[in-house]
């Protein structure tokens, strides 16, 4: 169970996969957008790479969050102070070793681990879960990402090897649209973005607000 949260202080969403390329950072802007029409949203940047701040930096549009680089573990291991936001959702670096998980694992109210649904993501991203998160005793899911609206039987079978090991796993999966590659390229999250699929690939994180923010209401 999550540990029950004081009322001034932030809920902690974190975003992590030791694994780069699996849609962290789009999920981690995405759901910020998305969240931030029902709480005020801090968004930080806990990646080195810097990718989120990159993608809502580069262009002069208004962001209906706020975002922070925060590489500092320290820090980072303060999150629950910022009392100025009522949700922290923290992009994180493609580590499992780094003082950066270290120090937010404990401190985050829920994690969302993307991944896509091959087999050798897969069984890393379980011992992962096992080794570090699991332990932990806070809430999470496992969100696949990147998935080929011509292969969603993979996913649907990757869904099912999670529910018999008991590993929490969203209902919602992320269909691979180049809608999202552009979205980032224009430095808009999807919810901003006009082309070509964007309803669908703004539905799917729609449906995966959803879904977490239900578990939120249960916690
Ligand atoms: N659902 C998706 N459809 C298409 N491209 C995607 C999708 N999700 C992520 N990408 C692209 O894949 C690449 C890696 O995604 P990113 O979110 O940066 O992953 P991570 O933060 O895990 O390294 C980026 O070029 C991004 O635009
Ligand atoms: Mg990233």
């Amino acid at each position: 169970m999550a540990a029950r949260r004081k009322d001034s202080s932030p809920r902690v969403l974190a975003i992590l996969n030791g694994k780069g390329g699996v849609g962290k950072t789009t999920t981690a802007v995405n759901l910020a957008a998305i969240l931030s029409e029902s709480y005020s949203v801090l968004l930080v940047d806990a990646d080195p790479q810097a990718s989120a701040n990159w993608w809502v930096s580069h262009n002069a549009q208004p962001m209906t969050f706020d975002i922070t680089q925060e590489t500092d573990a320290t820090l980072l291991g303060k999150l629950k102070k910022v009392d100025d936001y009522s949700l922290i959702v923290v992009d994180m670096p493609p580590a499992l070793t780094s003082a950066t998980l270290a120090a937010v694992v404990p401190v985050a109210d829920y994690i969302l681990l993307p991944t896509l649904p091959a087999p050798m993501d897969l069984s890393a991203l379980i011992n992962t879960i096992k080794t570090a998160i699991a332990p932990a005793g806070m809430d999470y899911r496992v969100l696949f990402t990147k998935v080929d609206s011509r292969r969603l039987a993979e996913a649907a079978e990757a869904q099912e090897t999670l529910n018999s090991l008991a590993i929490p796993v969203c209902e919602t999966v992320i269909r691979t649209y180049k809608a999202h590659e552009r979205a980032a390229l224009e430095g808009v999250p999807i919810t901003q973005w006009r082309g070509a699929n964007v309803k669908e690939a703004k539905a799917d994180y729609y449906r995966v607000a959803e879904e977490v923010q239900q578990d939120w209401s249960q916690s």
